[in-house]
């Protein structure tokens, strides 16, 4: 069809009645199934779920302070919605299907509207049936750029993720409901893929320096990352810059749902490789190559600047802020006997019918009233209490916190804490951020079978 003079006319009169705002129309992000290769050569091709037709979908990257609009157009099979990972964000833009927004049925769309206050490595992921529909490949990389970057000759985004592929189809292996994953470590994978890649090869030059953004949108794999003739320094973690950058000297813990920023320099000789690696319990495997090509660097560069601080809240006077105990209870051989789902107290095997085997604080579902009502802009430490005998990945929506360290001081900032199994952690955060806020595992099964709460701020 073609428009007449006339019918542009009109609406182009039609549409200066409208306010400014409402004329651009936002950019769409589809939510689709698509087919792409990501199983090694020889293998055939994946169908998958994707965000605009690949996965990891295209990088959102943004300056800081920026705003963000996407439309969510959903065309896949099930209702869905997006969530922001680690964005200080506007409660109604968080992305949780029965807490911030309606979910998007099939066909149906969602605009979001948000600004992002801090600079940093972010993803973007479906926050419905997150257990299948990340793992179906949901998720993409949000960088949001300093006013000032560092110096550095290439700065990479790794998105690190674990598939379950079926090794004749290469299918994705739809066992979601697993109650085996569900109640142990969780949907782990047969295949490593970096940016949808299998050992993917990146061009380096001898003493280059790289900025690599490590995110893991695993639903279940913690890597053990450690560096091979490259050498350097973490920057920054889940977004945010570390006051100091911290020397990678050893192999460190990448849970699902974190980030780390290195900054490193290429160390190894001419037409050698370095590479990116996990330590697996039978040994090291390579998750990225950086080959080193003939145009060397005379030389490297010589120590690091911290990154620039993001405008986060002052913490303090943490010692009298109130402790709020979160324990993590049930699993695989410490089954729970009894937990909650709303006013009902069920058996550990009428919770196990219903593919519940967690809970937090006793309840085995996002409870009605939230785990704690915060004032705005008061201070607290919740601490993390791991009865299991399995790792978690505790994640808050809306805020990021502090480690609170063995000797009462502060770590680093972060918005999803590893808590090991048998382990205690506590963290201190202020609440600045009005809303209703999510705060689960990002063990994506075991959030799907009891570890989910919240916390309200107002
Ligand atoms: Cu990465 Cu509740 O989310
Ligand atoms: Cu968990």
């Amino acid at each position: 069809m073609k428009f007449t003079r006339r019918q542009i006319l009109q609406s182009a009169a039609a549409l200066s009645l409208l306010p400014i705002a409402a004329r651009a129309t936002p950019q769409v992000l589809e939510a689709r199934e698509a087919i792409q290769r990501i199983a090694p050569q020889g293998f055939p091709e994946t169908q998958v779920w994707s965000f605009d037709g690949t996965v990891p979908g295209a990088p959102i990257r943004v300056p800081q302070g920026s705003r963000v609009q996407r439309r969510l157009l959903n065309q896949l099979p099930q209702p869905t919605s997006v969530h922001w990972h680690g964005i200080r964000i506007d409660n109604a833009m968080d992305g949780v299907p029965g807490l911030t927004q309606d979910v998007v049925p099939t066909g149906g769309s969602f605009d979001y509207d948000f600004v992002v206050p801090d600079a940093g490595t972010y993803w973007y992921h479906a926050h419905n049936q997150s257990m299948e529909q990340v793992a179906r490949g949901l998720s993409g990389p949000l960088i949001v750029d300093e006013a000032n970057k560092p110096d550095v000759d290439q700065d990479l985004t790794l998105m690190l993720d674990d598939w379950r592929l079926d090794p004749e189809t290469a299918l994705i292996v739809d066992d979601f409901d697993n109650g085996h994953d569900l109640s142990h470590a969780g949907r782990l994978g047969n295949l490593v893929l970096v940016n949808g890649q299998f050992d993917p090869m990146f061009e380096v030059r001898r003493h280059e320096r790289l900025r690599l953004r490590l995110i893991n949108s695993s639903n279940a794999r913690i890597f053990d990352v450690g560096l091979e003739s490259l050498s350097g320094w973490i920057v920054a973690l889940d977004g945010m810059p570390l006051e100091a950058p911290l020397p990678v000297t050893e192999a460190f813990p990448l849970a699902p749902a974190q980030r780390a920023d290195l900054i490193v320099d290429v160390v190894a000789e001419s037409e050698g490789t370095a590479s990116l690696v996990s330590f697996e319990r039978d040994g090291a495997f390579g998750l990225a190559r950086f080959t080193i090509g003939e145009q060397n660097r005379d030389q490297g560069r010589q120590g690091i600047d911290p990154l620039p601080r993001n405008p986060l809240p002052e913490l303090q006077d943490i010692d009298q802020a109130p402790v709020h105990r979160m324990v993590l209870q049930g699993g695989a051989m410490r089954w729970l006997e009894s937990a909650r789902i709303g006013d009902a107290e069920l058996s550990g095997r009428e919770l196990a019918q219903l593919g519940r085997f967690w809970a937090l604080n006793g309840y085995a579902e996002r409870p009605t009233d939230p785990f704690l009502d915060a004032q705005l802009g008061s201070v607290h430490r919740i601490e993390f209490v791991n009865e299991t005998v399995f790792p978690h990945a505790m994640h808050l929506h809306g805020h990021h916190f502090r480690l609170v360290l063995e000797d009462g001081t502060l770590g680093p900032w972060r918005d999803t804490v590893l808590v090991d199994r048998g382990q205690t952690r506590q963290i201190a955060l202020v609440v600045d951020n009005p809303g209703d806020w999510l705060l689960h595992c990002h063990m994506l099964g075991h959030a799907a079978s009891g570890m989910m709460s919240w916390y309200k701020v107002s």
